[in-house]
């Protein structure tokens, strides 16, 4: 047993040079991505009252900002739609439109910006007029089979414009193994999918349904009947299970901070990639603290540590161009 005086760990803390060398956790902009949102149209740049700081743009206007990103190191993009009212329905049919919003900006972004990883959301609440994930059946209930159709065609129409990665983001089940065989099938051998296996039904995902403007669609309606109850975490482990099993390249955990056990758990059990996702109200929160100087930038980069900490191989935060700055500034 090494014991005090023979041992004092304050020695290695004493200086910056020990504590870089015995740091054990890194954090940098490669393991940051980028969540945006993107408005139909072109010159439009609108703010998110709920997320200071974020602003949706039209295409025109992200692009010269994912280039941007793309320069300061951020290895990868995930791309939500603003849905026009108009386009919405009870069946979600705009999210497999050759023409649509995803599909046109993906295409888009793939040529300008070929390197730039593009994780394209595969989940029909942009799109459905009562803002819920999936379908409904007669009887009212989000059918999961039905949904699950709708999101075959959705994944291959964003596969077919170009993006490398889609991330089923429903928690219906058996989207991964539908998805993965239609991808198959397709030549779409190499298409990654990131799989929102852990998600909760959280309530901090508030300030995101404002951003896409799918909260006045929900109207206040729980997600309860397919995210997962955040008291539960064995649970979290028959999921990821289950999507490996399925097909899935990646898991997420989501939300991030409240969650850093779950994340810990997941990515020991399997020791696959697995990413965090910081929400919307968690950045929220984050920066009106950070605006009203309660608490300092350092938390901010202390909060995107600890993901890495908990095990996170990658990290979703709505601070990533702002971080990336920073740590180029002051590596970590
Ligand atoms: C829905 C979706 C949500 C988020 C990403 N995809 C919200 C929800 O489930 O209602 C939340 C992201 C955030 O809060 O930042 N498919």
């Amino acid at each position: 047993m090494r014991k005090f005086p023979q041992t004092r760990l304050r020695r290695t803390r004493m200086q910056a040079f020990s504590r870089n060398l015995v740091r054990e956790t890194r954090l940098s902009a490669a393991d940051l991505i980028w969540p945006v949102f993107v408005l139909p149209g072109s010159n439009k740049r609108e703010a998110i009252s709920s997320m200071p700081g974020v602003e949706r743009m039209s295409l025109d206007l992200l692009m010269p900002e994912l280039a941007q990103a793309q320069r300061l190191g951020i290895p990868a993009i995930a791309l939500f739609p603003v849905v026009e009212a108009s386009d919405k329905g009870p069946t979600a049919e705009a999210a497999w439109h050759d023409q649509g919003l995803m599909a046109t900006s993906i295409r888009t972004i793939r040529q300008q910006l070929p390197e730039l990883g593009i994780i394209a959301d595969v989940a029909l609440d942009p799109y459905t007029s009562h803002g819920q994930d999936g379908i409904l059946n007669e009887a009212g209930e989000i059918d999961n089979d039905l949904t699950l159709t709708a999101l075959g065609k959705q994944a291959l129409c964003y596969a077919q414009a170009g993006a490398q990665v889609l991330a089923p983001s429903d928690m219906m089940d058996g989207r991964i193994g539908h998805i993965r065989a239609l991808l198959e099938q397709h030549g779409f051998i190499n298409c990654q999918l990131l799989s929102y296996a852990v998600k909760y039904a959280s309530a901090f995902y508030g300030p995101f349904r404002d951003a896409v403007g799918s909260a006045g669609q929900l109207k206040g309606a729980s997600k309860a009947s397919y995210q997962m109850d955040p008291a539960n975490t064995q649970e979290a482990i028959q999921e990821a299970r289950l999507d490996l099993e399925e097909g899935a390249d990646m898991l997420m955990v989501k939300p991030g901070m409240p969650y850093l056990d779950v994340l810990w758990r997941v990515k020991n059990q399997f020791q696959v990639p697995t990413f965090a996702y910081q929400v919307s109200g968690e950045y929220s929160m984050l920066a009106l603290g950070l605006e009203q100087q309660i608490i300092t930038e350092a938390a901010i980069i202390e909060s995107l540590l600890a993901f890495k900490r908990a095990g996170a191989d990658a990290i979703l935060s709505y601070f990533a161009p702002w971080a990336a700055k920073k740590l180029a500034d002051k590596p970590l």
